[in-house]
């Protein structure tokens, strides 16, 4: 299969970036689409030109560090799918793919395809932990969880902190993600002393790192790799003003 791929080169966070035009050849169906920029990175080093920067670590969507937008979807809009995941053979051979960094003021470009995500971090600093002591394993198991409890903080927990969900909405919100952190220690019992602060400090990191507003499109459940749903969003909106109401948190 052979591409054309126009891809975002960028020298660096204060620096113009820009679409450059390069040839994908001789690309295998079963390759991923990072090894299908590998293969491009390894003609442009042996035509002595830069490769393209981009991010990856574990290449089996557990990570969250690719990201790319593709075609102008984050992770390239294959169902809980990240893009390390994504095969070339879900593109028409001869196609045009387009290549873009993640867009959003809280997650500035460092180089080409890589952004700077440490905003995250320190979102996850101001209360994605818990103080009491959970002892051993005995103790978990001596801990009654309804399932339906257990269940849902399990699935919150896969948010793997990739950061499309902000890079698809209009607002760059980070209201998936931090509902995501929160709601998977809040519904646990563990989780319960530092429930209504963790919701306030984490929402007022979100706000201090400059991620915008929730307006409920939708547009960051839709691109979730982990499907996280929308309603963790609910559920931190809830924590979130009973800790306003208390007058916890930072
Ligand atoms: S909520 Fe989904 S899209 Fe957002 S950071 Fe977590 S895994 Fe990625
Ligand atoms: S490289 Fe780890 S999730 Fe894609």
């Amino acid at each position: 299969m052979n591409f054309t791929l126009k891809v975002w080169r960028q020298g660096g966070p204060d620096t113009a970036g820009r679409f450059e035009t390069y040839q994908a050849k001789d690309i295998q169906g079963e390759m991923s689409f990072l090894e299908m920029l590998d293969v491009v990175n390894e003609d442009l080093i042996t035509g002595g030109h830069e490769p393209i920067d981009f991010d990856s670590d574990c290449r089996e969507g557990i990570c969250g560090m690719c990201s790319l937008v593709v075609n102008g979807i984050p992770h390239g809009g294959q169902k809980g799918t990240t893009v390390c995941q994504l095969h070339m053979r879900s593109f028409e051979d001869g196609q045009t793919i387009t290549i873009e960094p993640w867009r959003a003021k809280a997650f500035p470009v460092l180089k080409d395809l890589v952004v700077d995500r440490t905003a995250f971090d320190r979102v996850i600093q101001s209360g994605g932990y818990i103080s009491v002591n959970t002892g051993g394993a005995p103790d978990a198991n001596a801990t009654p969880i309804a399932k339906i409890d257990a269940d849902y903080a399990f699935d919150a927990a896969t948010c793997i902190g990739c950061g499309a969900c902000v890079a698809a909405c209009k607002n760059s919100s980070a209201m998936l993600f931090v509902g995501a952190k929160v709601t998977h220690l809040n519904v646990l019992p563990q989780g319960h002393p530092e429930r209504f602060t963790r919701a306030v400090n984490m929402v007022e990191a979100m706000d201090s790192e400059g991620f915008g507003a929730c307006t409920v499109t939708g547009a960051c459940a839709a691109v979730c790799p982990k499907e996280i749903p929308l309603d963790v969003i609910s559920k931190l909106n809830k924590d979130y003003a009973l800790g306003v109401l208390k007058g916890v948190g930072v």
